[in-house]
C-alpha cells in the first residue's frame, strides 16, 4: 500500500482549543482518525505527524524521500516563513498537497504568501479539516496515475 506522510506544523497540536472560531472544534486526533478511515477506503497507508519545530518537519520530509509515496502538509505558520521546508520538499519526488484549514487569503496579508506553494502540486484552503480528506483523495489519484 502506498504510504502518505500527513505532516502538521506548529500549534496544530492545539487544534480544537485555539481560536475555534477560525479552526473549528475538532482536535488533531479527530483529524487523524478521519484521515485513517478514508485512507483505508482509498487503499493508502498514512503516517501522521505534528511538530512545533521547523527542523523536525524538515527531518520528516527527508524520511519521506525513502519511505513515502506522497506528502500532505499543513505547515501552519511555517508556510509563510520557511525556505527550509520549501527546500526539503523540493528534494522529495512524489506528489505534495498543501492544506490550510482556514482560508488564508481572507486573513492578514502576511498569510497570503506561501513558500510551500512554490513546490506543492495542489493547495486546499478554507475547507476546514475536510481539507485533509480532500488532499488524500487527490493524492490517491496522483499516486495511481504515477504507478499506472
Ligand atoms: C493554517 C494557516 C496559517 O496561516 C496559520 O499560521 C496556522 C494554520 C491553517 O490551517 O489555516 O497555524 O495553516
Amino acid at each position: 500500500m502506498p504510504l502518505v506522510f500527513v505532516l502538521n506544523g506548529p500549534n496544530l497540536n492545539l487544534l480544537g482549543l485555539r481560536q475555534p472560531e477560525i479552526y473549528g472544534h475538532e482536535t488533531l486526533a479527530d483529524v487523524e482518525r478521519d484521515c485513517r478511515a478514508l485512507a483505508d477506503e482509498l487503499g493508502l497507508a498514512i503516517a501522521f505527524h505534528q511538530s512545533n519545530h521547523e527542523g523536525a518537519i524538515v527531518d520528516r520530509i527527508h524520511e519521506a524521500r525513502n519511505e513515502a509515496a506522497a506528502i500532505v502538509i499543513n505547515p501552519a505558520a511555517y508556510t509563510h516563513t520557511s525556505v527550509a521546508i520549501l527546500d526539503a520538499l523540493k528534494a522529495f519526488d512524489g506528489p505534495v498537497i498543501e492544506v490550510h484549514i482556514s482560508n488564508v487569503h481572507q486573513r492578514e496579508s502576511f498569510r497570503h504568501h506561501s513558500y510551500v506553494s512554490l513546490r506543492a502540486d495542489g493547495v486546499i484552503a478554507g475547507c476546514g479539516t475536510e481539507g485533509y480528506r480532500l488532499a488524500l483523495r487527490r493524492v490517491a489519484s496522483l499516486v495511481a496515475a504515477r504507478t499506472g
